[in-house]
């Protein structure tokens, strides 16, 4: 057994900080509020960070370093969930929050952050370590990237480290994405680059691997011998939350599919490494990623489907359709909901659809894996077809990611009485009641990991070029076509065209 394996390595789980400093590029929006503080503040809470951790945010709005804390103070309050709000803790915390505020595109912004990381690396002892986050619109990326390199803050001196975490997305397609990562790699080392997929962040996602490659029984059934179809979805009840004129121009199938659900997928059906260490990891996922079936222009109309929310009735409550929202206009062809099949070209799944989809205003918030297995090869108890089941065949596993954390796996069980009448039955693991511990969120795990120099989850530039591969062809066909949109009501489980598309195979969509 290798030191390298987490399932017997604590010390991967109990890793300490070094002393740093975040710099917060886009300390003014809604990620760093919602998601980055609250989760800092909670590594904090568990007493994960080092005493002197700084955070230098940055944005153009003017505001003092005691404007800034107020603020974050508000939001963390807010969205720390299911953490106790510690008074004494955040005066602490809070006196590490610091702000300079700056333009990107202005290189004093850059000289005033490399001095203010001077003056920490003595007043609070941070060890000369910084952490840049990217957080702001994609459009500044470059702009930060070069002004952090023209102010000499990404290389460090011996001993220290430079670190940057990118937001996705990472481009806007295949030739942006590329774009990007030269614009990257002429400021920062690869090692020293960590592109991040909140996904890959998430405790279920991550148990995906332990649930696939900690037990024996599991793995010689996940291929495509015993795997009839697998379902991934990633639905979602609220609509576009303000933030219209982004999602106008990105849809469904670049916000949510492109990036997390094809890593999902990948996690799912990836070769096992021989050991439990980045490259080893990061290098079945890429290979798996390389691998998706590259859809040809007359595959694409059989294979996806775009969806479009109108207005609906949800609780009484009539939500407005999406070209209706603020900051998008009239005749908008963004798609909200998007469905694809798509293929794995290699031995092990070769034939297997994978039917992957997401969408804005669905009847509920969820997100799960379902795989569907084969049905029994020859049935002797005459209740034992196929149309016993809700769906279309008895075993079916679910791994579910949110909100109700946890596995099921359906059999058909004979129901009590004279007779041999079966009916589908469930084995349940949930978290919650199983550990009675609060799962980190994704970015409390992902800040720590950066922190520490722990790339297993996070996405490489090959991963993101492959997946961009994959839905490149689905882009470029939808952007010649004018839908009739919108083609499912606020609140349904979006449009029939995509039952149609399952309904080809034989297959139907579980209602999660
Ligand atoms: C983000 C998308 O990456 O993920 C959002 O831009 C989406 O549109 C969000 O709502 C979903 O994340 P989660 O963790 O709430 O499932």
């Amino acid at each position: 057994m290798t030191a390298a394996n987490p399932f017997h390595d604590p010390v991967r789980f109990e890793r300490r900080v070094p002393p740093c400093t975040l710099v917060i590029f886009g300390a003014n929006g809604d990620l760093t509020k919602r998601k980055l503080v609250p989760a800092l503040f909670r590594l904090a809470y568990d007493r994960r960070l080092p005493a002197g951790l700084s955070v230098i945010g940055n944005s153009r709005t003017a505001m003092s370093d005691d404007d800034f804390r107020e603020k974050m103070r508000e939001s963390t309050q807010k969205f720390l969930e299911d953490t106790p709000f510690d008074e004494n803790l955040w005066r602490d915390f809070a006196a590490g929050l610091f702000y300079v505020a700056g333009d990107m595109n202005d290189p004093a912004c850059y000289n005033a952050i490399r001095a203010k990381l001077g003056e920490l690396e003595t007043s609070r002892q941070t060890g000369g370590n910084a952490l840049f986050y990217l957080s702001t619109q994609p459009s500044h990326y470059a702009a930060a990237i070069a002004g952090i390199g023209a102010a000499g803050m990404a290389q460090a001196e011996d001993g220290r480290w430079r670190r940057i975490i990118v937001e996705k997305p990472f481009g806007h397609d295949l030739d942006s994405a590329r774009e990007l990562e030269q614009e990257i790699h002429k400021v920062f080392r690869e090692d020293d680059v960590y592109r991040i997929d909140h996904y890959l962040g998430k405790e279920t996602v991550q148990n995906i691997l332990a649930f696939r490659f900690a037990n024996g029984i599991f793995e010689p059934l996940w291929n495509r011998r015993y795997v009839n179809h697998v379902q991934i979805t990633a639905a979602e009840s609220i609509g576009v939350e303000g933030r219209g004129s982004y999602y106008q121009e990105a849809g469904a199938l670049r916000d949510m599919i492109q990036n997390h659900l094809l890593q999902v997928m990948a996690t799912v059906t990836m070769e096992p490494p021989a050991v439990f260490e980045p490259t080893a990891v990061r290098n079945e996922r890429a290979k798996l990623l390389q691998s998706i079936h590259i859809m040809k222009p007359d595959e694409v109309e059989a294979n996806t489907v775009p969806g479009q929310y109108g207005e609906g009735r949800v609780g009484g409550q009539t939500l407005p359709g999406f070209r209706q929202e603020e900051g998008v206009s009239a005749d908008a062809q963004t798609d909200t909901y998007a469905a694809i099949t798509f293929f794995v070209d290699n031995w092990r799944w070769a034939g297997v659809p994978f039917y992957v989809r997401s969408g804005k205003r669905l009847a509920k918030r969820v997100t799960d894996i379902a795989i569907q297995f084969n049905t029994a090869p020859h049935a002797i108890f005459s209740s034992q077809s196929a149309d016993t089941a809700p769906f279309a065949g008895p075993n079916l596993l679910v791994l579910r990611v949110q909100p109700e954390e946890g596995i099921s796996l359906r059999f058909l069980s004979k129901l009590p009485g004279s007779g041999m009448k079966l009916r589908p039955v469930s084995m349940d693991f949930k978290y919650g009641s199983s550990f009675g511990v609060r799962s980190p969120a994704a970015y409390e795990t992902l800040l720590l990991d950066a922190l520490t120099g722990d790339a297993t989850l996070y996405t490489r530039q090959d991963m993101v070029e492959a997946s961009w591969q994959a839905v490149q062809p689905i882009l470029n066909v939808w952007q010649n076509r004018k839908f009739d949109f919108p083609n499912y009501a606020a609140g349904s489980w979006g449009p029939k065209a995509s039952d149609d598309m399952l309904a080809r195979r034989g297959h139907v969509w579980r209602t999660p």
